[in-house]
């Protein structure tokens, strides 16, 4: 697949970043299995806790939509080299999508990609496995 289109949509939504903390802009473009394109910015927050990553942002207005099964993110940052998802968007992202095929753009520009599976950027994942009743050591 061809994903000019979806780093363009990244790249565009990161105009949209509220960084008044940080001044470090993000965005994100999410790809749904039926085609369409959800995408989100970094929200930030006084209380900084409270802020919301770009990749969340976007993976949050698809499931509100009805959306849950998707194949691609692209994440394009203010940074000169490709951004790395933080740790608390790789768990959101492997919430909803295979990790084994589940494809992360990190890019620089429409040019200038990488690709990498999920499974890659969150290896050893935590999931619904392990809180099976019969993965649990306490037995009463
Ligand atoms: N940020 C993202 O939006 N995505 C990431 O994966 C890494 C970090 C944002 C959060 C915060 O607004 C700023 O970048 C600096 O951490």
């Amino acid at each position: 697949m061809d994903y000019k289109e979806l780093i363009a949509r990244a790249v565009e939504a990161k105009q949209s970043a509220y960084v008044p903390y940080s001044h470090f802009r993000v965005g994100a473009a999410l790809l749904t299995t039926s085609g369409r394109i959800y995408t989100g910015c970094n929200v930030e927050n006084v209380s900084y806790s409270a802020t919301n990553c770009a990749e969340r942002t976007a993976v949050y207005k698809a499931v509100s939509e009805g959306e849950r099964q998707f194949t691609a993110i692209a994440v394009n940052g203010d940074n000169k080299d490709y951004l790395p998802p933080c740790g608390i968007c790789r768990q959101v992202l492997a919430e909803f999508c295979d990790l084994d095929t589940f494809q992360v753009i990190l890019a620089n520009d429409e040019e200038d990609y990488q690709i990498v599976t999920l499974d890659k950027l969150l290896p050893g994942a935590f999931s619904i496995e392990n809180l099976k009743p019969e993965s649990f050591k306490r037995k009463d």
